[in-house]
């Protein structure tokens, strides 16, 4: 898209625009007075066309919301900037949350910002390593559980609901919806005032289904746009409570006891936000569908060699989706897939052998390498 179709003029090249992101949406958001934002300018991520993945699926509008470009690297800077500034509003010192890896890594970045304590509880052996590299170097605490992202959330909101003096800074904080719902404006904004025909976005404890659909809702009943887009959302085979319910018809969420997959953020079995995520599914007339881990696998190396982008396994879930989504979608539709996370967290599952990387001692090595690469 190009933006600048007409020679601006000097004096309004120089007028100050309120930049995309978050805090844009100031007046969407729940405070009644006026704050100072603890904000590391989140938000604001880029609408990526998708141009290769587009073709290839015989798509007419294919978009990436690359979410991986927030300051922490994730969709969770949104809420947390939200979140954090309520909790210094309301006199907080330490703030608390289970994670699967994103969370943390964001707490402790804006409780930094905001001089605050951060204290994260994360399932021991099952956090990729850079999302606690991320979490150790801005200053929290990490405390282990022995057990999975279930296990340790029940834990931690056994202890906050006994002890008002931590403030709880999981997704079930109503403010951190409200900071990730500005997704949904952003999107609009991006799409010239347009709303999308799907969103397709990975789900795990719910949060941030139920949040984007939130923020569509606001969208209409103000006035702003008419229509409502369709919610998919997308989880893993082997955790897979929401999408179970949903296939069932069920109007209640099963808990998955053993929740297996690769796609760590997303190993949840007993998703918070359960209840809010149906409704935006049903709703919104959208659907709710599994993919494997090899689909997962496979189109995170397909969006990282194709269109030059690289997410972590859960965000590229909507990626793998939509193969099995094309005969869902209308022959005009605008499709936006949320990629959550950016994949240089995620290391661990990319396999890199530079033992079998040619070593070269000269140049005529490295002719010789291109040469066998190309009659190879
Ligand atoms: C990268 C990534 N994608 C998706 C999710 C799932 O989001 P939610 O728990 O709001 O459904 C998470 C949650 O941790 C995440 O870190």
């Amino acid at each position: 898209m190009v933006l600048v179709a007409r020679k601006p003029s000097r004096r309004s090249l120089l007028r100050q625009r309120v930049a995309l992101g978050v805090w844009r949406y100031a007046e969407g958001l729940p405070f009644r007075r006026e704050v100072r934002p603890v904000s590391l300018q989140e938000g604001g991520t880029p609408l990526v066309v998708s141009s290769h993945l587009r073709k290839e699926l015989g798509m007419h509008e294919l978009y990436i919301k690359n979410e991986g470009q927030n300051p922490t690297g994730s969709f969770k800077d949104r809420g947390m900037t939200v979140a954090v500034t309520r909790a210094t509003q309301r006199g907080a010192r330490t703030l608390i949350c289970a994670s699967t890896g994103n969370t943390s890594a964001s707490l402790a970045a804006y409780a930094a910002r905001g001089s605050l304590e951060a204290v994260v509880i994360v399932p021991t052996g099952k956090v990729a390593s850079g999302k606690l590299v991320q979490a150790t170097v801005h200053g929290a605490r990490i405390l282990r559980v022995k057990g999975n992202f279930d296990e340790a959330l029940e834990l931690v909101m056994g202890v906050v609901r006994k002890n008002p003096a931590l403030y709880l800074m999981n997704s079930i904080n109503p403010y951190r919806i409200e900071g990730q719902k500005t997704l949904a404006y952003e999107v609009f904004e991006q799409l010239g005032g347009r709303v999308p025909d799907y969103v397709v976005l990975p789900v795990g404890n719910a949060g941030n289904i139920s949040a984007i659909w939130k923020g569509f809702l606001e969208l209409k009943s103000w006035g702003i746009s008419e229509r409502l887009p369709k919610m998919v959302g997308v989880q893993a085979a082997g955790a897979a409570p929401i999408v179970e319910a949903y296939e069932k018809k069920r109007d209640y969420v099963e808990p998955w006891r053993d929740a297996k997959t690769m796609a760590s953020a997303i190993r949840i079995g007993k998703p918070v936000s359960w209840r809010k995520a149906l409704r935006a599914i049903r709703d919104s007339g959208g659907l709710s569908m599994t993919v494997t881990d090899s689909e997962i696998i496979q189109a995170r190396d397909e969006l990282a060699s194709k269109e030059g982008l690289f997410v972590e396994a859960a965000s590229a879930t909507p990626i793998a989706a939509l193969e099995h989504l094309r005969g869902e979608f209308k022959p005009h539709s605008t499709i936006v897939c949320v990629t959550t996370g950016n994949g240089l967290k995620d290391q661990e599952s990319v396999k890199v052998d530079l033992e079998k990387a040619p070593e070269l001692s000269g140049g005529q090595d490295l002719l010789d390498a291109l040469r066998s690469n190309a009659s190879g």
